[in-house]
């Protein structure tokens, strides 16, 4: 397991115990930065990302594959409102947390989008931040296999190209050439919404400065005295993570320098 899928799984399974919810995406905040900071403000915001998500669902759309299910928190909302899904994502985990919520009709696979190997096909073929994890031609082609009607893709894209290399995040400007070359799609909508997302980020760097650095120190500072020895220890081994907790992430202003958060919906030519 990669550092990167045990921070999904850890912040995956946070937002299952925190909110009950489960959704692994960033929060959609349409009137920006709320005036309370606070993570039940993150919850909310991330069920009206999920809520976006469905209000650009096609009319007549019946069946839908959910690529990237995470927890099975998208889901489960799609079949509550009488999609029928099938989900596919990697990790074991998050798949337990998805079938232990969905019914047993919901087929969930542990895969990669790019080894779903079946004629199976759906009327929507969705992503919610689970794009950028997959090659952008091999994406392209399973789309064409797979996606009967219409894509969705609510996700973030690099801005430079020089930053994309090696890497499986494409840029905006690459993925629209590439979906033009390719001729199977047409994109019906492609908005820019990296600055309602962005509050995702002052939230989380208000709870590290303001909460949790602060409590790490003053918990730091009380073992070390209760329990010298093993406090030194322990510093040694974990105090420069621990020194991390409360500084800023600066992602709000990193993020939209690099990255761009698109909702895009494209439809079978
Ligand atoms: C940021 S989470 C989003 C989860 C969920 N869609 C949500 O909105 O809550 C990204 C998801 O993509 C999955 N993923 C990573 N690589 C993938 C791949 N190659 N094919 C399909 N899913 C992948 C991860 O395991 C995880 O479930």
């Amino acid at each position: 397991m990669s550092t990167k899928e045990i921070r999904l799984d850890l912040e995956a399974t946070l937002t299952q115990a925190v909110y009950g919810h489960g959704h692994a995406h960033y929060g959609y905040w349409p009137d920006g930065v709320p005036q309370v900071l606070s993570l039940q403000s993150l919850g909310q915001a991330q069920q009206a990302y999920f809520d976006l998500l469905v209000s650009r669902i096609p009319k007549g759309t019946r069946t839908i594959l959910d690529v990237g299910s995470g927890t099975g928190a998208n889901a489960l909302g799609l079949t509550e409102k009488g999609y029928a899904l099938e989900c596919l994502c990697p990790s074991e985990h998050l798949n337990a947390l998805a079938r232990g919520k969905l019914r047993g009709d919901v087929l969930v696979h542990d895969l990669k989008f790019e080894d779903y190997d079946t004629e199976r096909t759906f009327d929507l073929c969705m992503f919610a931040e689970s794009f950028h994890y997959i090659d952008l031609a091999q994406a392209l082609a399973k789309l064409a296999r797979h996606a009967d009607r219409h894509v969705l893709i609510f996700d973030y894209f690099r801005k430079d190209a020089a930053e994309a290399e090696g890497g499986t995040r494409g840029t905006h400007a690459e993925f629209r050439r590439m979906v033009e070359d390719q001729g199977v799609f047409e994109v019906l909508g492609d908005e820019d919404l990296t600055q309602a997302i962005l509050p995702t980020f002052v939230v989380l760097d208000h709870m590290r400065t303001n909460l949790f650095g602060p409590f790490a120190q003053r918990a730091r500072a009380a073992l070390g005295k209760a329990y010298p020895i093993r406090a030194k220890l322990a510093e040694w081994l974990l105090g420069r993570k621990l020194d991390k907790i409360g500084r800023p992430g600066g992602r709000a202003e990193s993020f939209p320098e690099r990255l761009e958060y698109r909702l895009i919906l494209m439809r079978r030519i």
